[in-house]
């Protein structure tokens, strides 16, 4: 499953694709939304350390799951709370899902989580909707369609593309923390020095595909991240792509909708980037 341009039969309409998963991602983000007051009562589920589910997780994927499948009922469906490890996204079009990204800060009432759905063909990633179900901002791209931003879901598109800065020390750059495989810490926190002493700072909000989506529409310069999972990342980084940037994993490799790390940023600051996190 590798990112390289697939080529995409004639008869599948990328515009119909994508206005299928934009809705999908609203439905489930409205869901999301009116669920938000009641997070204190809710149950949380341990799926393992400090990785948490609720029936809000549920109910979001499962909204979604209708709503794409009934347009594309061939469709494969890999989606993080059904997630059987056996099953591949087959040689037609496949949907990769992340119904709630950003599962603890919903249980905080952090204002900061999203519903990320990817669409691939054969495997390869070819649009992506990445919907904050907490703003209500809405960001999509389809393969050779360019990256789009939407204030509200009702709001018309704009284009975005990644950040023209160049010089470092102006940079502000994202990141996750290995909060789960705690073997990463002793070399992500020689990367975190390095990055911390040459730019303005760091930010983790928590969120990867919305973090995707930041680096996409220029707030962040460039992003990395050492453990991240399929669904985190098949919308955001069509995204990026779309919006002009470079997506590799932390060790400059190709990217595949697997698990795997990511370095992502501007042609610019992901090579800058990348050389600080090989080096450290
Ligand atoms: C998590 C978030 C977080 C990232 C983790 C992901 P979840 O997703 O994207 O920012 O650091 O690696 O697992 O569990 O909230 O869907
Ligand atoms: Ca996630
Ligand atoms: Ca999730």
């Amino acid at each position: 499953m590798t990112l390289s341009t697939p080529a995409i039969p004639p008869n599948l309409d990328l515009a119909a694709l994508e206005h299928t998963m934009r809705d999908a991602a609203a439905r489930a983000a409205a869901f999301i939304a009116a669920r938000a007051a009641t997070r204190t009562t809710l149950t949380w589920e341990h799926k393992g350390p400090a990785d948490f589910v609720s029936e809000v997780d549920l109910g979001a994927e499962q909204r979604i799951r209708e709503t794409l499948l009934a347009p594309y009922p061939d469709a494969a469906f890999l989606g993080e709370e059904s997630y059987d490890p056996a099953a591949g996204l087959g040689p037609g079009l496949g949907f990769v899902v992340d119904p709630l990204d950003g599962t603890t800060n919903f249980l905080h009432g952090f204002p900061w989580y999203a519903v990320s759905i990817g669409a691939t063909f054969a495997g390869t990633p070819i649009a992506g909707v990445v919907h904050n179900a907490a703003t209500g901002e809405v960001f999509s791209a389809m393969q050779a369609g360019g990256a789009h931003r939407r204030p509200h879901p009702a709001a018309p598109p704009g284009r975005i593309t990644v950040s023209r800065i160049t010089d470092p020390a102006r940079a502000l750059i994202g990141s996750g923390f290995p909060f789960k495989n705690h073997d990463q810490i002793p070399t992500y926190t020689r990367q975190f020095a390095e990055v911390t002493r040459a730019t303005a700072g760091i930010r983790r909000a928590g969120s990867a595909a919305l973090d995707l989506c930041d680096v996409a529409c220029g707030r962040f310069d460039a992003f990395w991240e050492l453990n991240l999972s399929p669904w985190d990342l098949a919308a955001g980084i069509v995204i990026i792509r779309e919006a002009g940037g470079i997506v590799t994993t932390p060790d400059g490799a190709e990217v595949t909708v697997s698990h795997n790390g990511l370095c992502v940023g501007s042609p610019a600051m992901h090579a800058w980037l990348l050389n600080i996190l090989r080096a450290a």
